[in-house]
């Protein structure tokens, strides 16, 4: 059996992750009963939900203390005990942060590389980024013609798409809300984004009614906390609010901070919409095809963030909440 290396938790972070709250070990890959396979990762998808996943009661799981470490993953399969996947598969699934993952076979999803190459299904070909930027544009905000829509962190993977995902459905303004200028830069002048608020740069509601005068009518949002208050100041009459998620909360999740505005919503008679994209299986198939068209014919452009090494792994996640990233953050793993 293949030598495995694992980042497994240490110890619950108590406030801001930190890297002893890892550790890294070395055991071997256990042998395969039926229906399971083993996989040598090749990339890992560094996603925020992963913090998530380091408090005892995650939002999503929970990481076990001494065990690996959620993670979504592309990888080959080295050892098959399943007659649907064979020897030299590539495929994407929950590999979690080791170098080997012994998974069943039916969580694993095999990679059509006549779509796309192998990482696209860690970003825009991925449930977690591409699939969830398409869904819950298309299926939750319902994007229609000429709305103004505005998306926090929308330099990070699911920002990025969305915002693009939300003027190919017609969206007639997209505005994205980053940290810092190089941020908001990329946004407008790589992206098409119309017009980007750096939230690290002062008031954001006040620079957001200049850019929007007219109001918001669709906010997507990823960060919740201050950035959220703020956008409810703006929203236009019948405005949708989508919460995907809540970056800023992910390091506190015993003390989540609703928003302070919230009676906008009422005000506007605006609509607070949750959304999340494991609700929509029924969609997966359309998003992923549609996501593909879009990215084969350039319309989608995707920016990586891509670090080197298993034993980052807790750097990247770090990294990744202090907003070290620009697009999807992808840890390379052999
Ligand atoms: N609903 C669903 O089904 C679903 C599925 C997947 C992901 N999500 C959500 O989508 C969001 C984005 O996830 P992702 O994996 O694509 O991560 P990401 O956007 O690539 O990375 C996180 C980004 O959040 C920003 N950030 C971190 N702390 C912040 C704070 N306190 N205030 C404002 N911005 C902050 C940073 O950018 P800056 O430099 O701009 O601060 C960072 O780059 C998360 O909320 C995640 O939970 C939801």
């Amino acid at each position: 059996m293949p030598v495995n290396r694992k980042v497994v938790l240490k110890s619950h972070p108590q406030g801001p992750v930190r890297l002893d709250n890892f550790d890294m070990v070395t055991d071997e890959t256990t042998p395969l009963a039926a229906g399971m396979v083993c996989v040598k990762v090749d990339c890992l998808s560094i996603d925020a939900f992963i913090r998530t996943t380091l408090d005892g009661g995650g939002f999503h799981q929970s990481a076990k203390l001494g065990g690996v470490v959620p993670a979504l993953g592309v990888g080959t399969v080295v050892e098959s005990a399943d007659p649907s996947l064979a020897v030299g598969d590539i495929v994407t699934g929950p590999m979690c942060s080791q170098e080997y993952a012994v998974l069943p076979a039916g969580l694993c999803g095999k990679v059509d590389t006549s779509l796309a190459e192998p990482k696209a299904f860690l970003g825009a070909l991925s449930i977690a980024t591409g699939l969830t930027s398409y869904v819950g544009m298309k299926y939750v905000a319902k994007i229609s013609g000429g709305e103004t829509v505005v998306v926090s962190g929308a330099a990070g993977a699911v920002g990025s798409l969305a915002g693009q995902v939300a003027k190919l459905l017609g969206a007639g303004r997209v505005i994205g809300i980053a940290g810092g200028a190089t941020k908001c830069a990329f946004l407008v002048d790589e992206l098409g984004f119309d017009a980007a608020v750096d939230y690290k740069a002062g008031d954001v509601s006040k620079q957001l009614g200049e850019i929007a005068p007219g109001g918001v009518d669709v906010f997507w949002d990823n960060v919740g906390g201050d950035v959220l208050d703020a956008v409810l100041l703006n929203l236009a009459v019948e405005a949708r609010v989508v919460l995907c998620g809540a970056v800023s909360q992910y390091e506190n999740m015993a003390d989540v901070r609703g928003p302070k505005n919230y009676l906008k919503i009422a005000e506007r008679d605006a609509r607070l919409l949750g959304f999340t994209i494991f609700h929509y299986p029924e969609r997966h198939a359309e998003a992923t095809a549609t996501m593909a068209e879009w990215l084969a014919s350039g319309k989608l452009i995707v920016r990586e963030h891509v670090e080197t090494g298993l034993e980052n792994f807790p750097a990247a996640v770090r990294g990744l909440l202090d907003g070290g990233n620009t697009g999807k953050f992808l840890l390379k793993i052999s």
